[in-house]
């Protein structure tokens, strides 16, 4: 490959979440090291081509990472007649690649990033005149998606609307100092398929219910392979359930509330009639109601692969508590999490994850009251994860957003040192 870097990943909003997932995915292909280099919301890797396949396929498995894909050339932007051709070559290799008999009309998007936006715009002007050219030369029926008067790159939820990853493709390219890189995306995150699962659930409960997308990126953080078990301890409506299952894991659910064990349940049910094929559904789950304090009358030896969940957060509160009840709220909730974690992790494999979200309440003074993490991990003879193995993540990583006054972190406790 004669470009110097060979893949783009277009990272989440909440970019520490995106490359604490990405760190993961690196580390189950198998990689020791990597070389990278991490441009506005991209991170550009250089991999060896035996990885790309795994690398593609266990993107799906992820919750926060919006797309990804190949790069094949790069130019210098100052040489507009030769990065004209190379975008020319480009383009007839890709229309080569995916157009056929069956596509009537081949949809072509284009993504051009730039920290320069009348270079951007410019560069978008160029490409798309010898798409126009090109293809009414060739008379090849296209459409050029996702330009308007200003530029506008195809959201996620468009590229599946548009139906592009079956009836055309996305030419990607970056604009890094004075180069312009040229690729093509290869996959993109797809909002359509959580939109359906979100509606098929047979019950709903907003304030018990962890959102899909984080419920995937926690299971993936678990590093658990298929056929592994995970247990949700706080399992509400059962969405950290439901992920592990479409990764083929087996799991166990927990919650104290019979109307979450009816709701989960319920959820987990229906998900397995609608997918029998994934090996046998219903023999991979099981829903208890009781209070996880008391694990240990439902666990039964040390066979856990991970525990993932989003517990118990704190009353639901709509202002910030003065600082003493917040204390009196997170020194109950950090009783309640010693009490299950210390159960949970002695049925916990060697190695074995604990993947937890914690309450933080943000102050205007810059006060942070969260549970202690430390004394947690102390209490349960576990370790605290501080950092990612590769693109220097620190946790806690904060999840939702900055401003918000009442937040979330997520962190990583392990049995064993890393
Ligand atoms: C934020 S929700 C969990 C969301 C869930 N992880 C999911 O995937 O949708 C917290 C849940 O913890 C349950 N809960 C609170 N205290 C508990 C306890 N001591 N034992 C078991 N469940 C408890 C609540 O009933 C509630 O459903």
């Amino acid at each position: 490959m004669s470009s110097r870097y060979s893949i783009f990943v277009k990272l989440g909003s909440n970019r520490d979440l995106s490359k604490l997932e990405l760190s993961v995915l690196l580390k189950k292909i198998g990689l020791e090291d990597i070389t990278f280099t991490e441009w506005m919301d991209y991170i550009f890797l250089k991999l060896s081509r035996n990885y790309f396949t795994k690398f593609f396929k266990l993107l799906d498995n992820t919750g926060s990472i919006i797309k990804a894909g190949y790069l094949n050339s790069e130019v210098n932007v100052e040489k507009e007649v030769e990065w004209k051709n190379k975008v020319k070559d480009h383009l007839v290799k890709n229309i080569d690649k995916h157009s056929s008999d069956k596509i009537k009309q081949l949809k072509i998007a284009l993504d051009v990033q730039a920290k320069n936006l009348d270079l951007r715009n410019n560069i978008v002007t160029s490409i798309r005149k010898i798409i126009t050219d090109y293809t009414n030369d060739m008379k090849i029926q296209a459409k050029i998606l996702g330009i308007k008067k200003t530029y506008s790159q195809l959201s996620p939820y468009q590229f599946y609307k548009e139906n592009l990853h079956r009836r055309g493709f996305e030419i990607t390219s970056f604009v890094v100092k004075s180069k312009i890189i040229f690729g093509v995306t290869n996959w993109v995150t797809n909002p359509l398929l959580d939109i359906k699962q979100d509606e098929g659930r047979q019950s709903r409960l907003f304030t018990h219910g962890t959102s899909i997308k984080l419920a995937r990126t926690l299971i993936f953080l678990s590093g658990v392979s298929s056929d592994g078990l995970v247990l949700d301890p706080f399992c509400g409506t059962g969405t950290i359930l439901i992920e592990a299952l479409k990764q083929k894991m087996q799991t166990i659910g927990v919650d104290k509330d019979p109307k979450c064990f009816r709701i989960s349940k319920e959820n987990l049910n229906a998900f397995s009639l609608k997918y029998p094929a994934k090996a046998k559904m219903k023999d991979k789950w099981t829903v208890y109601s009781q209070d996880s304090s008391d694990l240990v009358k439902i666990l039964k030896s040390k066979n856990l692969d991970a525990i993932v969940t989003e517990p118990y957060l704190g009353p639901f509160l709509k202002d910030l508590p003065l600082t003493e009840e917040a204390g009196e709220i997170m020194k109950s909730l950090e009783k309640l999490y010693i009490n299950v974690l210390r159960e949970g992790s002695k049925f916990l494999k060697d190695n074995g994850k604990i993947v937890f979200i914690l309450p933080v309440y943000k102050y205007p003074n810059g006060l942070e009251m969260k549970p202690n993490v430390e004394r947690i991990a102390s209490q349960c003879s576990l370790h605290v994860q501080e950092r990612s193995k590769f693109f220097h993540i620190s946790l806690p990583v904060q999840i939702g957003r900055k401003h918000n006054v009442i937040n979330r972190c997520l962190i990583i406790f392990t049995n064993q040192l890393e």
